[in-house]
């Protein structure tokens, strides 16, 4: 985030602050259930969503040099995204041209030059070109220029790598982001580390997994030994950026900085911001690192989804005190939302399927998920993105 935009929100948060208030939608919200429920809903945002549109798949420095690689199977589509020589990302499907079976079965790896296809050993480079076909002349006359893997738009910019699950339009960031560009520029994650990953399951549908975090009306209940010692949620604020949208809460300590001459204020190491990385990726700056929780449907089911937590660094953890710290900020928070939050997204997703209500209702207080479900809305009448 800009220094300016730190200023910005600094004094946003102190008039809060001073007149009692927050940023607020105009009024109630309500959204039928069966956009919880429904399949035809459901499979219309599986193509729309995991297939059509670029998504985010992590950060830069997952894959910081030629040949490191990385594969990704949430959407349904198996992708592979590597670092070619370069220093370029390309993104394909993980599907040998030979018989079709999945080249790369491990999750990630470093500096391999040459993929061979465990079936047959057809072996393809970074460029995903086909280099090899064993037994060549038994085999028979292929075009091999024509078996190169099957390229997926892929964009990598601000450390920030999307990529879109089928072949198509090539990706714009910048469009993408929606007015957040130059905030995510002024993080520098271009240089930030992937520290660590974890993948759960759980039995709710996909976008529950963002409703969990775009609202913080559940602080002081469900977090209030927890979270809500730590963070100000009385002094929220909002702000939509096309598709995406973020809000800040500070913690407790962030009234310190008003001491401060406006122009030599650090905010961020006194906020929460949270993003919404559309459709779903909610994209945490925690003060003194980010993460990252990304959703996916759990293949075809409507009340099943997979969610991968990463959390990014801002230098690689080369100390046994740096480890300790952000393993320990990594366990508290994967331990918290699965001790909290998850369990009430489990209830509440088989709570959609008794009928006992056909709304649910989203509060003034809660302008992130209001957002977040109007641009759904929007998006499933369809988007060029
Ligand atoms: S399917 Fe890959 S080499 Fe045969
Ligand atoms: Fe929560």
């Amino acid at each position: 985030m800009q220094q300016a935009e730190q200023i910005a929100l600094s004094e946003r948060m102190l008039h809060f602050k001073a007149t009692g208030t927050q940023t607020m939608a105009d009024d109630v919200f309500t959204n039928p259930v069966s956009i919880y429920t429904d399949q035809a809903y459901f499979q219309r945002e599986r193509e729309l969503f995991f297939r059509q549109m670029p998504l985010f798949m992590g950060l830069s420095n997952r894959i910081p040099n030629p040949g490191d690689y990385f594969t990704n199977n949430f959407t349904g589509q198996p992708i592979l995204i590597m670092r070619g020589e370069k220093g370029e990302v390309n993104a394909f499907l993980n599907v040998c041209r030979h018989r079709g079976t999945r080249l790369m079965e491990d999750e990630c790896g470093a500096g391999k030059r040459r993929f061979s296809c465990p079936y047959h050993g057809w072996t393809y480079d970074t460029a995903g070109s086909l280099v090899n076909i064993p037994q060549e002349e038994k085999f028979g006359a292929v075009n091999k220029a024509e078996l190169a893997l099957t390229r997926l738009p892929v964009a990598e910019k601000y450390g920030l790598i999307f990529v879109r699950p089928v072949p198509g339009a090539p990706i714009d960031i910048d469009r993408q982001l929606g007015g957040l560009a130059p905030e995510f520029a002024a993080y520098g994650f271009d240089t930030y580390h992937h520290h660590r990953s974890v993948t759960v399951k759980h039995d709710f549908n996909w976008k529950i997994v963002q409703d969990t975090f775009l609202e913080i009306y559940h602080l002081p209940v469900l977090h209030r030994t927890t979270v809500n010692p730590i963070v100000d949620s009385s002094l929220y604020a909002f702000d939509p950026y096309d598709l995406n949208l973020r809000f800040a809460i500070p913690r407790r300590n962030f009234e310190k900085i008003a001491e401060q001459p406006p122009q030599d204020r650090k905010f961020l190491p006194h906020l929460a911001i949270v993003y919404l990385l559309f459709p779903n990726t909610t994209f945490i700056w925690q003060g003194t690192h980010a993460e990252a929780w990304t959703a996916y449907p759990d293949k075809d089911n409507i009340d099943k989804t997979v969610i991968e937590f990463t959390q990014f660094t801002p230098q690689a953890a080369t100390t046994d005190s740096a480890r300790r710290f952000y393993d320990r900020n990594f366990d508290v928070a994967i331990a918290t939302v699965e001790k909290e939050d998850f369990p009430m997204s489990e209830f509440l997703n088989a709570g959609f399927f008794t009928g006992a209500q056909k709304e649910v209702i989203y509060g003034r207080n809660e302008p992130a998920l209001q957002y977040y479900h109007e641009t759904l809305r929007r998006a499933m009448k369809g988007l060029n993105y």
